[in-house]
């Protein structure tokens, strides 16, 4: 049985059918309407998401397939004392797949030792969200045409940004990635995203606080929300929350081909004007967050259709 806990379970190649398949699901949503009649996807949601959660829906739904499940830790038996562990032992009794966001790093990878169905890690703390790397991915690729050979500015909260986090790591498999790092000092990446991933690899990246001064020679900006939730004193978050303000004015020193790239929810980060400009691509990618997903939960389930390579 497989799970996506990380963002390397899959390989690079595994990576390509998904995209190829999330690709032609885009192409003719109808072709694969009732691949999942009969099964059920149980959505395990310990802390809040909208976009994650019912993009989740969406897909088991598009699939024909069912959903169940909760979005608060509050209205599951987790606020009775039960184990993550007892939970999933019962919920593969009931549905087929699930998709889990948790509060604690590594909550999903515990859940997957004990599942008995397939976890999907839908977030987990600060760590990882490998599902909205394959949306990154997919969206990454829609627009450039390819995922090795280009600069990607990240900023905002590289410390707290999961999202962050994961991208770095599956892109770093790819040739000819060049990383610049923008955020607030206290706000850099963890140590470890440095001294086991881009150092490792020889991976060539900054780390820079001037946005305006990356601009020019970014393919991808990918912004990124303060993470408010994460933080332990609140005069800290209302000091670094609007660091970076992406304006059309910022915009005008990109280049005309780049795209920028926000998981959402945004906050402040980007304002309402650059939506209008043809390089913002949070929107789409928000879409394509539900072909990923379809993909995803057809591959997991082993009812996948052959693909060919891209
Ligand atoms: C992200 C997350 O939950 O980490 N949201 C999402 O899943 N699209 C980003 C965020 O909350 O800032």
């Amino acid at each position: 049985m497989r799970h996506l806990i990380d963002p390397l379970d899959f390989s690079v190649e595994e990576i390509d059918s998904l995209l190829a398949l999330a690709g032609d699901i885009a192409a003719d949503r109808t072709r694969y309407a009732g691949l999942c009649r009969g099964k059920k996807l149980a959505t395990l949601f310990y802390e809040p998401s909208t976009r994650t959660r019912l993009s989740f829906e969406a897909a088991m739904l598009n699939l024909g397939g069912s959903v169940l499940g909760f979005s608060s830790a509050d209205s599951s038996s987790a606020a009775k004392g039960e184990s993550i562990a007892d939970t999933i032992r019962v919920i593969s009794c009931y549905a087929d797949i699930c998709a889990m966001r948790h509060p604690k790093e590594g909550a999903p990878l515990r859940a997957a030792r004990y599942a008995g169905i397939p976890v999907i890690n839908a977030g987990d703390g600060g760590h990882q969200h490998p599902t909205q790397t394959l949306t990154d991915l997919m969206t990454i690729r829609r627009r450039k045409g390819r995922l090795g050979n280009l600069t990607i500015g990240l900023c905002g909260d590289l410390k707290f940004g999961r999202t962050v986090h994961s991208l770095i790591k599956s892109l770093a498999r790819y040739e000819g990635i060049r990383f610049l790092l923008i955020s607030p000092e206290e706000l850099r990446v963890p140590d470890y995203v440095i001294n086991e991933i881009l150092r490792p690899k020889g991976i060539p990246f900054e780390e820079v606080t001037s946005l305006e001064e990356s601009m020019p020679q970014l393919d991808i900006l990918y912004m990124t929300r303060v993470q408010k939730e994460r933080f332990f004193n609140e005069e800290d978050y209302i000091r670094l929350k609007d660091t970076y303000i992406l304006t059309p004015a910022k915009m005008s020193l990109g280049k005309p081909d780049m795209a920028v790239l926000h998981p959402l929810p945004r906050v402040n980060e980007i304002t309402l004007e650059v939506d209008d400009d043809p390089r913002a691509a949070y929107f789409e990618q928000a879409q394509n967050g539900v072909y990923v997903r379809m993909a995803l939960i057809l591959t997991l389930l082993g009812l996948a259709p052959q693909q060919k390579e891209v």
